[in-house]
C-alpha cells in the first residue's frame, strides 16, 4: 500500500470514531466463503473506536430448515404472514444463527451481547389478512444499545421480537436496521446483501439519492430481487428520515466493508439524503491542499505552475469538486474582455485526482465551468492545454484555434511562458 492510500483512509477515521454504524447482513451470506472476512472488517472497524450494532436476517436458513421439515412457510421474511408453523421454524433457525454468530464474534475476541431492546407489537390485520405471528417495532430501548456502545459492547439483533403480553414475534431484518438506525441517529446504516446493485449494463450503481432509489423502485423492469428490492426501499426510508449514509454491498468481495466506508467511491451502491457530491467555490483555506493535488501535473507540465500568492490572489475563479466533504478536483475559470468588448472565459486549472479519474468528473467540472461562464456573459470560452487537448475536442466539444484569439494579455503571457499549449475555444 502506498502512504499516500493510507492518507487517504486514515481521513476518514476521526468523522467516524464514536459513531455507530448498524451493519445488516442477509442469512444467506453468513454462507458465503467470504464471511469470516467481513467479521474480521467488523473488528478492524471497532478496533478504530467505531461503534458497531449487528443486525441478521435469516431467510434462507428458514427456508431450509422448512424444506428439511416438510413445513409450508406462511412468509419467509418478516413482512407477510407468519403462522405458527412459520414461527416455530423461524424461532429455531434464528436461535441457532444468532448462537453461530455469537461464537464466531467471539473468537475474534469481540465483546458481544444479545439484548432484548425491541418492544414490538402483532403487526395485525393488513388488508384484511391477518398477520398472526409478525411484529412491528413499537420502539428501540435506546438507553440499554447506548450503554452497550459505549462499553465496547457489539449488539447482535436477531429478527425476533417479544410484545407485552409475552409472545415471540418475526420481525424483518431491514426493518430492525433502519429503526435502530433512526433511534440511535446511526452515522451509517450498511446492508451486506449476496448480491451488489448493477444498472441494465452490469455497471454498478455506485450511488443513489433517495429520489433515484425511488425512482428505482418504480420502475417495473428494475429487476431487483426479493432481497435487494427491501435493502433499496428501507435506504430510502432511513435517509428520507435522517441516516446520512445508508450502503449497499456484496459480501463476495474482499474486504468490502472497509473498502466501502474507507474510499470516496466505494464498492459498493450509497445512498444519500443529501448533496453527497458537489462543486462549490474554492476558499483560501483549500488553497495548500489545491496545490500539493496538482503538484504531479505541473511536474508533468500538464498543468501551468502556480503559486500559493497567484492563488490567493484569484481564489474567486476557483472551484472544487468535493466527495463526502475531501477534494478530489478542481477547475478555474478566469474572465477577460475581448477587442469586440464582449466577454470570454478561461478555463483553467482543470484537474482530477488520480484515483477518481475516468469517473466523469473531469466533464462535470468543465460544464460546471462553462455554466459559470454563462453566467457571467461570457460569449466563448477557451483554454490552453498542452495534453489534454483530446479530452476536450472529444468529450466536451471544443475546436483548435490560433493564439491570435487569445486577449492580448493572455497573448503576452503565451508567447513568455515556452510551455506552447494548444488554444482550443467553444462558442456559448
Ligand atoms: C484531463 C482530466 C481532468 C480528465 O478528468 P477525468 O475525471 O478523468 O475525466 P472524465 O472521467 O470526465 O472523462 C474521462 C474520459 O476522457 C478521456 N481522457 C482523459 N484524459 C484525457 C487526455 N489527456 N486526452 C484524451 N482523452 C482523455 C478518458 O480516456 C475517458 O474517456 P472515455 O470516457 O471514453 O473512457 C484528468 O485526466 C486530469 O486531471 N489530468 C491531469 C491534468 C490536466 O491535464 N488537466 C488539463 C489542463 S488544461
Amino acid at each position: 500500500m502506498k502512504f499516500e492510500d493510507l492518507r487517504g483512509i486514515l481521513q476518514y477515521v476521526p468523522q467516524f470514531r464514536e459513531r455507530i454504524f448498524i451493519i445488516a447482513f442477509d442469512g444467506a451470506v453468513m454462507r458465503l466463503p467470504n464471511f469470516p472476512s467481513l467479521l474480521q472488517d467488523i473488528a478492524v472497524l471497532q478496533s478504530l473506536s467505531i461503534q458497531i450494532a449487528l443486525v441478521f436476517g435469516a431467510r434462507l436458513q428458514i427456508q431450509e430448515m422448512a424444506a428439511a421439515r416438510g413445513v409450508k412457510l406462511s412468509n419467509d421474511d418478516g413482512m407477510g404472514r407468519t403462522d405458527q408453523a412459520t414461527l416455530d421454524i423461524s424461532a429455531d433457525a434464528i436461535s441457532r444463527l444468532t448462537s453461530e454468530l455469537v461464537a464466531d464474534l467471539t473468537a475474534l475476541e469481540l465483546r458481544v451481547a444479545v439484548p432484548n431492546a425491541l418492544a414490538v407489537h402483532p403487526a395485525g390485520v393488513i388488508d384484511g389478512v391477518d398477520f398472526e405471528h409478525t411484529g412491528r417495532i413499537e420502539r428501540v430501548d435506546e438507553r440499554a444499545l447506548m450503554a452497550m456502545l459505549r462499553d465496547g459492547m457489539i449488539p447482535v439483533l436477531p429478527p425476533l421480537g417479544y410484545d407485552s403480553r409475552g409472545n415471540t414475534l418475526r420481525l424483518n431484518s431491514d426493518e430492525i436496521a433502519v429503526d435502530v438506525a433512526l433511534e440511535l441517529e446511526a452515522a451509517k446504516v450498511i446492508f451486506v446483501a449476496e448480491k451488489g446493485l448493477f444498472d441494465s449494463e452490469e455497471t454498478r450503481i455506485a450511488q443513489f439519492s433517495v429520489a433515484d432509489a425511488r425512482e428505482m423502485l418504480k420502475r417495473k423492469d428494475h429487476g431487483l430481487d426479493v432481497s435487494l428490492l427491501s435493502k433499496l426501499r428501507h435506504g430510502a426510508l432511513a435517509c428520507s428520515e435522517g441516516v446520512p449514509r445508508v450502503h449497499i454491498v456484496d459480501g463476495n468481495l474482499d474486504e468490502v466493508l472497509l473498502a466501502e466506508v474507507f474510499s470516496n467511491e466505494g464498492v459498493g451502491t450509497m445512498i444519500h439524503a443529501d448533496d453527497y457530491q458537489q462543486i462549490r467555490k474554492a476558499k483560501s483555506s483549500d488553497i495548500p491542499a489545491l496545490l500539493t493535488m496538482m503538484r504531479q501535473s505541473v511536474e508533468d507540465a500538464a498543468l501551468a505552475p502556480r503559486t500559493k500568492e497567484q492563488m490567493q490572489k484569484m481564489t474567486g475563479d476557483f472551484f472544487v469538486l468535493e466527495l463526502d466533504g475531501h477534494a478530489v478536483g478542481t477547475v478555474a475559470l478566469h474572465t477577460y474582455e475581448m477587442p469586440d468588448k464582449t466577454k470570454a472565459g478561461e478555463l483553467a486549472c482543470l484537474f482530477v485526482r488520480r484515483a477518481h479519474k475516468n469517473k466523469g468528473h473531469g466533464r462535470k467540472l468543465v460544464a460546471y465551468a462553462e455554466e459559470i461562464a454563462r453566467q457571467r456573459g461570457c460569449a466563448q470560452v477557451f483554454l490552453l492545454s498542452t495534453q489534454a487537448f483530446r479530452f476536450f475536442e472529444e468529450k466536451m466539444g471544443f475546436v483548435e484555434t490560433s493564439p491570435e484569439a487569445l486577449p492580448a494579455v493572455r497573448r503576452e503571457q503565451y508567447d513568455k511562458s515556452g510551455r506552447n499549449p494548444r488554444v482550443l475555444v467553444k462558442k456559448l
